[in-house]
């Protein structure tokens, strides 16, 4: 297979994972805007690698014309989660999309691999609109914890690094790091109302702040400068009391306060 094949073959894959990545930030972005706790704390996406195709399609022994339908993780998603409950809603996003077709699920966290590897699998079927026309294709979906990831990640590189099998005593210490991981995520659960509250009473707070902002810009085009200053200070007073209520209410106060003016101007 020639070099501009390879390209030709890739490329509707990267558009899967360009098209997948945005619409998981979106989903987070939405959460996020309406003052809720997101499940989504990060999104990752990666085409493989040529190389790594190759590698892997000799090692299973699969034709190379056959890599489509033989390997599932040509394109790749990994969603980062801050709690493992986060995970399982997350997943229960994917199941009800119109656009993934799940096809495959693999939990291990409620079944570790033997490595002390935890994530959950889906492979599902996405759609790609090109240039020939639509296009199914697998994706390769893994959702984790910050902890999963930061683990896997290690273990990973140091299964690059050993080629021929991670030495006896590391694999154990690696072991034992997952079991340390697995207690903090179930610490990070039992506190996880109390995180979520906090993070949330945070975001409802940058959304009153960018609401004022707006509206206060909003004001140059009907109010004089010394009213707006006015304002201004009233606001940096306001804030620097750090009450989320005083805020919500000098927001609203605001949009009567414009909606006089709007109401002059006509
Ligand atoms: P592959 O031949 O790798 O596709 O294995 P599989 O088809 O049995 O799928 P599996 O769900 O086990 O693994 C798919 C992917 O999960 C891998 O390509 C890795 O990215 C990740 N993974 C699975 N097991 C481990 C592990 O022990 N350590 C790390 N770091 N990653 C793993
Ligand atoms: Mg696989």
């Amino acid at each position: 297979m020639d070099i501009k094949l390879w390209k030709n073959i890739l490329r509707p894959y990267q558009q899967a994972v360009n098209e997948l990545t945005l619409k998981f930030e979106s989903l987070q972005r939405e959460y996020r805007e309406s003052g809720r706790y997101s499940p989504i704390e990060q999104v990752l996406g990666r085409v493989k690698k040529i190389s790594s195709i190759l590698e892997k399609c000799q090692k299973k022994g699969i034709d190379i014309e056959q890599m489509e339908e033989k390997l599932d993780d040509i394109a790749g998603i990994r969603i980062i989660c801050q709690f493992v409950e986060d995970i399982y809603k997350v997943v229960e996003f994917i199941e009800n999309r119109s656009d993934l077709e799940v096809i495959e699920e693999k939990d291990y966290i409620k079944n570790q691999k033997e490595s002390g590897y935890r994530s959950f699998h889906i492979i599902a079927k996405y759609t790609v609109e090109t240039l020939d026309g639509p296009k199914t294709l697998k994706v390769e979906i893994q959702v984790r914890t910050l902890g999963m990831n930061f683990w896997s990640t290690i273990e990973h590189s140091l299964q690059y690094k050993y080629k021929h099998g991670i030495p006896e005593h590391i694999r154990e210490r690696l072991y034992n790091s997952a079991e340390a991981i697995l207690t903090l995520d179930n610490e990070m659960s039992q506190i996880r109302e109390e995180i979520m509250d906090s993070q949330n009473s945070f975001n409802i707070k940058a959304n009153i702040i960018a609401e004022i902002l707006n509206s206060i810009e909003n004001l140059y085009a009907y109010a004089n400068s010394r009213e707006i200053v006015k304002i201004q200070d009233e606001f940096f007073k306001i804030y620097s009391e750090n009450d989320s209520d005083k805020l919500e209410r000098f927001s609203k106060e605001l949009d009567i306060v414009a909606e006089g003016y709007r109401a002059q101007k006509l």
